[in-house]
């Protein structure tokens, strides 16, 4: 705030001195000597977006790293809990790098299977660049998202305190809870903010994401045909009838899903047919603007969870601006309107073109 302030300061005076910069001319030349950022602070930030890009992501691709990362997101933002304090007890820090600091005990939690994976493979970049964990872990995410078209591009902060303690286990939503248990969660994390229609948004992150250990038979299966897009795909798909496993399923939080090779949650199926996100979850479908914006509404917050916004410096500036998104919304070859579960009462499902061919079947996502 005060350097904001200051920087505004500093370029009035210019104006008043007939000198002709303009506010971006306020910025600072970094200590490596090519990028500009409108805090030093973001400067750190550089360097390590393009290791990130070049050596995680392979060269600035949606993967399965940048999925797991995104991921990661949510499973170390979300272990915060008001309830738990009020109880007396300790209710974790939310967006404050436990997970990665104490990775030891946190990725055991149930919830977090699989993520020990995407934990290690971060911590050598971690430990070659200067920034904190929480910091990073919320970058890595931002970053990896801006791999997939159709993305927002995501909030960047850095200032984060960084955890001294592990987050209590328990705190972090599994696919078999229920949308009553799923909800109360969220709002709780949030102090009343994430409530029931904010929770479908944040839950566009799944159109970019497969599950390894739901039916571990079967890793990479993706929740919608196109996990390399930040589209609308998710929406569309999780409303269709579903009728097959990709897998030996039915595993625990898994349900029928509509595509040979497609994973289905069963909170993410449920949450499509609650009376009170039904129609919330199908007005994602083809209209790529609010996917856009309301994802990058809800991760500017769930970034933060648990730090105080007037502690931190905004680095947005550093996450490249995704490409636009690739395709138009569907309906996979082989299905049509009919095999839509109609789940929102007031508007009916939206007219969509049915790709041309085969039946579609989805291929894993691997490395
Ligand atoms: C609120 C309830 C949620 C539940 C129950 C849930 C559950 C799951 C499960 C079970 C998986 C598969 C993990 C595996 O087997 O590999 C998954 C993947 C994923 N989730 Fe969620 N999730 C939720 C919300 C979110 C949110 C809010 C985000 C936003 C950052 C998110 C981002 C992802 C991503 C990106 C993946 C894909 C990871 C990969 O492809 O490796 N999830 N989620
Ligand atoms: C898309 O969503 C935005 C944001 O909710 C809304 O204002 C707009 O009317 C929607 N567009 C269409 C075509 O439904």
């Amino acid at each position: 705030m005060v350097s904001k302030l200051l920087a505004s300061f500093v370029s009035l005076v210019a104006l008043f001195q007939g000198a002709s910069a303009a506010p971006s001319d306020t910025r600072v030349l970094c200590p490596d000597g090519r990028n500009f950022a409108s805090n030093a602070a973001c400067c750190a930030l550089f360097p390590l977006r393009d290791d990130l890009q070049k050596n995680l992501f392979d060269g600035g691709r949606c993967n399965e790293e940048a999925h797991e990362s995104l991921r990661l997101t949510f499973h170390d933002a979300i272990a915060i809990s008001p309830a738990l304090e009020a109880q007396g007890k300790f209710g974790g820090g939310g967006a404050d790098g436990s997970i990665a600091i104490f990775s030891h005990i946190e990725t055991n939690f149930h919830p977090n299977i699989g993520l020990d994976d995407i934990v290690e493979k971060q911590r050598p970049f971690l430990q070659r660049h200067n920034v904190g964990v929480a910091d990073f872990i919320q970058f890595a995410g931002a970053l990896g998202a801006s791999n997939c078209p159709g993305a927002p591009q995501l909030a960047a902060f850095v200032g984060r305190k960084d955890a001294t303690r592990p987050a209590p286990d328990g705190l972090v939503p599994e696919p078999f809870h229920t949308p009553d248990q799923i909800f109360d969660r969220l709002a709780d994390a949030s102090n009343g903010e994430f409530d029931p229609i904010l929770t479908v948004w944040l839950l566009t992150a799944h159109t970019v994401a497969a599950a390894d250990d739901v039916d571990p038979t079967v890793p990479g299966s993706p929740f919608d045909s196109t996990p390399g897009v930040f589209d609308s795909q998710f929406f569309v798909e999780t409303q269709l009838r579903g009728t097959l496993f990709p897998g030996d399923g039915p595993n625990k939080g898994e349900v029928l899903s509509p595509l040979r090779g497609e994973m289905r949650l069963q909170s993410d199926f449920a949450i499509a047919r609650d009376s009170r996100t039904a129609c919330e979850w199908q007005s994602f479908v083809n209209n790529q603007t609010k996917v856009h914006d309301m994802f990058q509404f809800v991760f500017h917050d769930l970034s933060i969870l648990g730090q105080n916004i007037d502690d931190l410096v905004d680095c947005t500036e550093v996450i490249p601006v995704p490409k636009p998104v690739i395709g138009r919304t569907h309906f996979p070859a082989g299905m049509s309107a009919r095999d839509i579960e109609q789940a929102c009462q007031e508007t009916p499902f939206p007219t969509l073109p049915t790709d041309a061919g085969p039946k579609t079947a989805v291929p894993p996502v691997r490395d």
